[in-house]
């Protein structure tokens, strides 16, 4: 035997051994923490019926398991993911073809391992990764409540993801690399009402699923940075940057009005947190949301290096200019002033300096409705400009407002525009 066929044989049992020990973490991984099933079944009594329905306002369960059109909860809702749509699934207590046959135990899996009945492995569009921290309580009062329901006999639609990605060798190991099961901390040095908000925070409001920037395999990079929604053309923007959507410096009422109301003096939430306060957080007790209010306050504040921004070409911002009084100022007013409790300020809005310009063009195109709260239960819609208004257009008016007022964002071209589609 040869010196180089000693080698290579010595190669071929280290790479054996290697990718054996890997699938082996793997496996191990995605297993840990795993509780026995054989818990006593759930007694499903008014109140825990009646705090399972308030838990599932909390973690917005219906928005994703509600087909556009669809019975309540009994799924086909298609969620965006960088690697295809997902496909919620039927919560209704159908026993063929929604939750009836499961116990509060496999639920409790479900919802704290990211692991279904048959013991395939859940894809994170479903945000088991938040839930995780979710005490067995909770789950048990969302699991009566579900249980509770009407039964909707709704097959399962399957997802459409792009090979490999829907295979469950690729979904153990995303998992090995970036799931934790986890278990709320409370900390112990603040008060009772901090410690609720972070539970609800990070855990069933999952905010952190959205206002998180991510890696290309769509793992978390860091909780609350802000980032793009995959699939969607919305960035989410940071929490933990008061110049974003941090609440560091903002008056606590402000920020419940904010989740309860959808509106404040100086923002209009829109697009899809316009779904989560409408369909969410308006539900929410005003202890709760002074909980939540008090916790994001608190959140270390970590801003992005922001370079000063070029100033546009002075055509660009005098056409942005002519464009503004003839298609805006009608309602946000000449400087930007806009009309308390009906249209938002233009001057001094986060939704328009942000450094990326998603969102201001998602809304001069699209246009935008604030969700109808208790507080402010008929809201001014604002009309659409994506089919009067050329890209050119679009970006020269979202320049303007961001250069005017004293902003100094940075311009927008119509490249920008056409990429942000
Ligand atoms: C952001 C959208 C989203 C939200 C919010 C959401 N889910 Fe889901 N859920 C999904 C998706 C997508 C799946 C399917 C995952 C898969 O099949 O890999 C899922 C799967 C599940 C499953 C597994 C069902 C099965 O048949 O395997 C359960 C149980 C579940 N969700 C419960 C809940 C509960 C309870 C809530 C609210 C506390 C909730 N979900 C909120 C998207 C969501
Ligand atoms: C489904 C994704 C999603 C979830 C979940 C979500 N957000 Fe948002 N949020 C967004 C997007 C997108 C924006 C930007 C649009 C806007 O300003 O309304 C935003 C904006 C915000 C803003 C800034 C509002 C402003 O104009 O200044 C705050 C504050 C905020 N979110 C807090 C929260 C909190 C607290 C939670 C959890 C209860 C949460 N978000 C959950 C997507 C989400
Ligand atoms: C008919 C009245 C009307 C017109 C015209 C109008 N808007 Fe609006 N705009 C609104 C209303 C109402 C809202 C709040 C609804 C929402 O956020 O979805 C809003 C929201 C916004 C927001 C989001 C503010 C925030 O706090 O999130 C921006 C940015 C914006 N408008 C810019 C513009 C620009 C630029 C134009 C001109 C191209 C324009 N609007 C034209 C009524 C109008």
């Amino acid at each position: 035997v040869t010196v180089l066929s000693v080698r290579v044989l010595r190669w071929i049992v280290f790479a054996a051994l290697g990718a054996s020990m890997a699938a082996g973490l793997v496996a191990w991984r995605n297993v840990r923490g795993e509780a026995p099933l054989d818990a006593p079944p759930v007694v499903p009594t008014p109140a825990l019926v009646a705090r399972g329905a308030y838990l599932a306002r909390v973690g917005n369960c219906m928005g994703c398991h509600t087909a556009a059109g669809g019975a309540d909860y009994a799924g086909g809702r298609g969620i965006p993911t960088p690697f295809g749509t997902v496909f919620a699934p039927n919560l209704t207590p159908d026993r063929a073809t929604g939750l009836g046959a499961w116990s509060a135990a496999e639920f409790w899996r479900a919802m704290h391992n990211g692991r279904s009945r048959d013991g395939r492995l859940l894809s994170p569009a479903f945000p088991y990764p938040n839930f995780t921290s979710i005490s067995r309580e909770d789950s048990d009062a969302l699991y009566g409540y579900l249980m509770s329901l009407n039964p909707v006999s709704q097959p399962n639609r399957a997802h459409e993801l792009r090979s490999p990605f829907g295979t469950q060798a690729a979904l153990a190991v995303w998992r090995a690399m970036f799931f934790e099961p986890g278990r709320f901390e409370a900390e112990p040095r603040q008060g009772a009402a901090w410690n609720r908000g972070k539970y609800l925070v990070q855990g069933l409001a999952h905010c952190a699923a959205c206002h998180s920037e991510r890696n290309a395999m769509g793992g978390v990079r860091a909780a609350f940075t802000g980032g793009a929604m995959p699939g969607e053309a919305w960035y989410a923007p940071s929490l933990v940057d008061p110049k974003e959507a941090g609440v560091q410096e903002w008056r606590r009422e402000d920020v419940v009005r904010l989740l309860k109301d959808g509106t404040t003096a100086h923002a209009v939430v829109s697009g899809p947190m316009a779904e989560v306060v409408g369909r969410s957080t308006q539900h929410l007790s005003e202890a709760d949301l002074e909980a939540m209010a008090q916790y994001l306050a608190s959140l270390p504040v970590r801003q992005k290096p922001r370079p000063a921004a070029e100033p546009a070409p002075v055509s660009q911002l005098a056409r942005g200019d002519e464009l503004y009084r003839q298609h805006c100022a009608d309602c946000h007013g000449k400087r930007g002033e806009g009309v308390d409790g009906i249209y938002p300020a233009l001057a001094g809005n986060r939704a328009v300096t942000l450094d990326s310009a998603r969102n201001l063009v998602q809304i001069i195109r699209r246009g935008g409705f604030a969700p109808s709260t208790a507080g402010h239960p008929r809201p001014f819609g604002m009309p659409p400009s994506g089919q009067m208004l050329p890209d050119e257009d679009i970006a020269a008016v979202a320049t303007y407002v961001r250069q005017s007022w004293g902003h100094g964002a940075s311009a927008v071209s119509a490249l920008d525009v056409r990429q942000l589609d």
